[in-house]
């Protein structure tokens, strides 16, 4: 297991969709999964998708805070209801946050690491808002792409006491 660098939003691959995973059954997918855990825990973030480690392929990590990490392999929005605005940040958009449109529900299908077909129904909240923003990585999309509006942008203390997260950090739903 190992930290890998995470690439910042100059490098052409995070504009890239990832391929598809044929196989799980594969020593190097799993390493590249573990390797992808280390990291996001490392930068203390909330999700990581493999384009941001230089890997475009189909698969993200996801840690919610007290909940177990959820690995997704060649994942797919089935559906989305309502729209929110969020605040948000990216590990490969150091040092800047911003207010996006999310949506307010979120379904999803995906394989697990070892190959077995998973699906979250009507996720809601921080995990519905890391989904969108992993699977969206996959897809060659960022964060910067659904801001409320251009000047929706800011950024934050280099020092900042709070770590720089992936997706978000503080959503603005009740009671959380
Ligand atoms: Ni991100």
């Amino acid at each position: 297991m190992a930290v890998l660098p995470i690439l910042t939003a100059d490098h052409a691959v995070l504009r890239q969709k990832g391929k598809k995973i044929r196989t799980s059954a594969n020593a190097s997918l799993q390493r590249l999964i573990d390797d992808m855990i280390d990291t996001m825990r490392d930068a203390y973030g909330v999700g990581l998708a493999a384009p941001q480690v230089g890997k475009s392929l189909q698969v993200a990590v996801i840690e919610i805070p007290e909940q177990e990490v959820l690995v997704l392999v060649n994942p797919e929005i089935i559906k989305r209801t309502g729209q929110r605005q969020v605040e948000e940040g990216c590990l490969s958009v150091p040092g800047y946050r911003g207010l996006v449109w999310r949506s307010e529900t979120v379904t999803i299908k995906a394989l697990n690491r070892r190959g077995k077909e998973i699906r979250i129904n009507r996720a809601t909240g921080l995990l519905a808002q890391a989904l969108e923003h992993e699977i969206d990585h996959l897809n060659g999309i960022l964060y910067l792409d659904h801001l409320v509006a251009h000047e929706k942008l800011w950024k934050i203390e280099p020092h900042a006491v709070v770590p720089e997260t992936e997706a978000a950090g503080m959503p603005q739903e009740p009671g959380r």
